[in-house]
């Protein structure tokens, strides 16, 4: 006979759900099984060598490799979580932003495993997946700012719960991390940018290049003239400038991201700021916003840095947080490249 003690634990188990999750809306391709809040299993297949011959994704090169690298990983994934596919509760996938021929490949995976094994599916908003990573490991989504940063998004958010969102600032042009990109090629420096610019502005001097902070009255965001400035600046210097180039285009991105969400935080009278996307891999970013947030008598919670860039580990957290709410979606439900948040 077991014990009330044996009997509780069991049931707290029966209840823990498992979710694999697919991600598949750009150039990466991942896969991640999830029972509760623990991780069994993230793999993720960069195809990063396989665009940077064009100069940039190109969208049926990602699709084609979505298709070879998916099935793969399903594999590797479900083996190092020592899970059979019939174990799953619910399969969830990325159904948008992103690229429609890319997301087209993991949504059909994970709707095709779902009627097969008659499990949920979910569809996950892939800023969703960002946005809650800081939370990954915890439960609990308490009110916050949310400053998203990635290749493709630059988004504030006023988060009053999980699935309650507010947008409360965007970028009008370039993204942040696409400034990095587009300022690295520039300087003729490899893709992605942001680490190759972080890694050279370690060394450099902040200050010594006086580069625009746009827009700094509005809610909202522009990159373009910080990236117009430096291809202007260039053809203009000579000897050793790369290092303080890098870093001072770095502060500039830096300054408006704090300043703004800092400024957004005190507005809604939130008192915890969170940071996440490819973007918030940047240490300085990191450093400089955990600061002021401490100065103005903020929390700051920041995604753990493997969870920054792309992975499917974010999207079966901000599924499992879903599922736990009473939420699935229909196997219907199309792909959006244009998806918005909130
Ligand atoms: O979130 P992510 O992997 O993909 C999108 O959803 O876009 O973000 C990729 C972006 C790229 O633009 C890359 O240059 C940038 O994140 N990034 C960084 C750093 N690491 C990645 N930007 C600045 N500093 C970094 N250390
Ligand atoms: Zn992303």
């Amino acid at each position: 006979m077991s014990s009330p003690k044996s009997r509780t634990r069991r049931s707290a188990s029966l209840q823990m759900k498992t979710v694999l999750a697919l991600e598949t809306s750009c150039d990466e391709t991942a896969v991640a099984i999830l029972r509760h809040r623990e991780l069994l299993a993230s793999e993720v297949a960069s195809q990063i060598a396989e665009h940077e011959k064009y100069g940039g994704v190109v969208p049926e090169v990602a699709s084609r490799n979505h298709l070879v690298h998916a099935p793969r990983l399903l594999d590797r994934a479900t083996h190092a979580a020592k899970i059979d596919l019939s174990n799953i509760d619910a399969f969830a996938a990325t159904s948008g932003p992103g690229l429609a021929s890319s997301l087209m490949i993991g949504a059909s995976l994970a709707k095709g495993l779902a009627i097969g094994f008659g499990r949920p599916y979910l569809a996950i908003n892939h800023l969703e997946g960002h946005l809650l990573s800081p939370f990954f490991g915890d439960g609990e989504v308490k009110p916050h700012v949310a400053l998203i940063v990635s290749g493709g998004h630059t988004l504030s958010v006023w988060v009053r719960a999980l699935g309650d969102y507010q947008i409360i600032g965007r970028t009008v042009d370039d993204a942040a991390g696409e400034a990095f990109d587009k300022v690295a090629k520039m300087l003729g420096l490899g893709y992605p940018g942001g680490p190759e610019i972080e890694r050279r502005a370690r060394e450099g001097d902040p200050k010594r290049f006086n580069l625009p902070r746009s827009m700094l009255d509005s809610a909202n965001f522009s990159f373009s003239g910080l990236k117009t400035a430096v291809l202007y600046l260039l053809p203009k210097l000579q000897g050793d400038y790369l290092a303080d180039l890098c870093a001072s285009f770095q502060q500039a991105v830096v300054d408006v991201l704090v300043r703004k969400t800092i400024a957004a935080a005190q507005e809604h009278g939130a008192d915890l700021v969170t940071v996440s996307g490819g973007v918030s891999c940047n240490q300085e970013l990191r450093g400089q916003l955990q600061e002021s947030c401490e100065r103005e008598g903020l929390r700051f919670k920041s995604a753990e840095s493997w969870l920054c860039t792309d992975n499917a580990a974010m999207i079966a957290f901000a599924a499992m947080l879903k599922l736990e709410s009473g939420f699935v979606s229909n196997v219907a439900e199309e792909i959006d490249p244009n998806l918005a948040l909130g």
